[in-house]
């Protein structure tokens, strides 16, 4: 067995984890470092402005209701996660993903429509994707090299912070939305194909 496959059999065998985790699985020769944070910039940019519009989308049909002040903290702190990167990919040069224009609508388009299931609805798609996220930083957090401490410290936080709005998605009723495992599952699904297509293109 070539330590490719071992690698992604060993990925494949942990619970919940390998799929959404492409940089993970390749072979160490693939990338180089420079490419390595490139990438992991790029798609942790997008993934952060569709969540910026995941929750403006949501904010949209529950901006009244009875979990907009949670939504809107949440929101607060993807926007500074999103700040974040833009300064890093501003200082070491990296590029957007050309994926942007469909991380604007497919984000909001996520947010609105589960919001328009019901507030339950809303904090099942926080679940769902906050689990995607926590999943792919610690996916990274795993390829990054020591030399990039600095990086690892931030998405360390971050990845707590995504916990936290999972907690928070579970605490306001995810699991009692209409066809919640359906709903968890569809959504994963969407989000891993999301970010596995926005570190390439
Ligand atoms: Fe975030
Ligand atoms: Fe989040």
């Amino acid at each position: 067995m070539s330590a490719n496959k071992a690698s992604q059999a060993k990925a494949a065998s942990e619970p919940g984890r390998g799929r959404a985790q492409g940089l993970r699985t390749r072979h160490p020769g693939d990338l180089s470092p420079e490419e390595t944070v490139a990438r992991v910039l790029r798609v942790d940019h997008a993934g952060e402005y569709g969540a910026r519009r995941i929750y403006e989308g949501q904010m949209a049909v529950l901006g009244r209701g009875a979990a907009a002040g949670s939504i809107a903290r949440m929101y607060d702190e993807e926007l500074r996660h999103l700040d974040h990167f833009e300064k890093l990919m501003v200082a070491r040069r990296v590029r957007p993903t050309a994926l942007q224009p469909f991380w604007h609508v497919a984000g909001f388009a996520l947010g609105a429509a589960t919001a328009l299931l019901g507030e339950r609805a809303a904090m099942a798609c926080t679940v769902a994707v906050e689990e995607v996220i926590d999943e792919h930083y610690g996916g990274q957090l795993e390829i990054l090299g020591e030399d990039e401490a600095e990086l690892k410290a931030t998405l360390e936080e971050f990845r707590a912070d995504e916990r936290e709005h999972r907690a928070t998605g579970l605490k306001h009723g995810a699991e009692a939305a209409p066809a919640y495992e359906v709903l968890r599952a569809t959504i994963k699904s969407g989000s891993r194909l999301a970010i596995w297509l926005s570190e390439r293109i």
